[in-house]
């Protein structure tokens, strides 16, 4: 798979520069974690009928893409019902995290009902982790980058826990590439916001300021308007780019 382009065309038919998309907006909206969580809230009771099936083929291929070893510590960022907690190998560590209690309890639910092992459930808000550096094997966030606030601080922080060699993997869905595309989810974003995320988050320029350089970036689900972004965290000697 290739390396993302960054001077190609995109959205607009504008030329995106490196320098203009590590400044420019990443979407039309804003949002507060309050909102979000108070989204989620709401959601859980039916999150895994209105968010699960359709958006499972893609759980499935970032699973396949971590080649998860035994032992290999995981976390989950925004760990949700727990909708993938059966989807880990049982020899692995997992520690998800969420900030939403109603969400975090249906995981609870989950793990209990399943008997699922090696899995911990954590409050935490995904901005602020309190996990030391290096903590982790994998680093993944499935649907979340384009549900929080600052998507470029959690991708940092995703970044800092995660051990050099190891894997940043982001699972969402990008503005399109098609200007038609891009000019209705850009209008639209104020309103999927109430349904817990922005549809006009920006790849290109999420990925300049978060300074990461993915090793791959897949197209999943269908439509195939879902991306599964794939990084290798770098050596401490090295820049801090994966
Ligand atoms: C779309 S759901 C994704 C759930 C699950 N990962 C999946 O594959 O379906 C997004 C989750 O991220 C959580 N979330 C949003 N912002 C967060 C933050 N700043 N810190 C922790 N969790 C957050 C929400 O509460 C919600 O459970």
């Amino acid at each position: 798979m290739p390396l993302f382009d960054r001077t190609t065309r995109h959205a607009g038919d504008e030329i995106m520069s490196s320098s203009d998309a590590a400044t420019r907006a990443l979407s039309v909206t804003a949002v507060e974690n309050d909102f979000v969580s108070g989204v989620y809230d709401k959601l859980a009771a039916v999150y895994d009928y209105t968010f699960g099936p359709g958006l499972h083929r893609g759980r499935i291929q970032a699973i396949q893409r971590m080649g998860i070893k035994p032992g290999d510590r995981l976390l989950e960022v925004g760990v949700g019902t727990g909708i993938n907690v059966l989807l880990y190998p049982p020899e692995s560590q997992v520690v998800g995290i969420d900030f939403s209690a109603p969400m975090l309890e249906k995981a609870r639910e989950r793990v209990a009902r399943r008997g699922v092992r090696g899995v911990r459930l954590l409050e935490m808000d995904a901005a602020d982790m309190k996990f030391p550096d290096g903590s982790f094997d994998i680093v993944y966030a499935p649907y979340v980058i384009s549900v929080v606030p600052d998507p470029v601080r959690v991708a940092r922080e995703m970044y800092r826990v995660c051990r050099p060699g190891g894997k940043v993997i982001i699972l969402n869905h990008f503005r399109s590439q098609n200007v038609l595309g891009s000019r209705l989810e850009r209008l639209i974003s104020p309103l999927t916001l109430h349904i817990g995320f922005k549809s006009d988050l920006d790849l290109p320029g999420f990925l300049a300021q978060a300074n990461l350089s993915p090793v791959s970036i897949e197209k999943v689900n269908f439509p195939r308007i879902w991306s599964l972004v794939t990084c290798i965290k770098e050596g401490p000697a090295t820049p801090p780019s994966c």
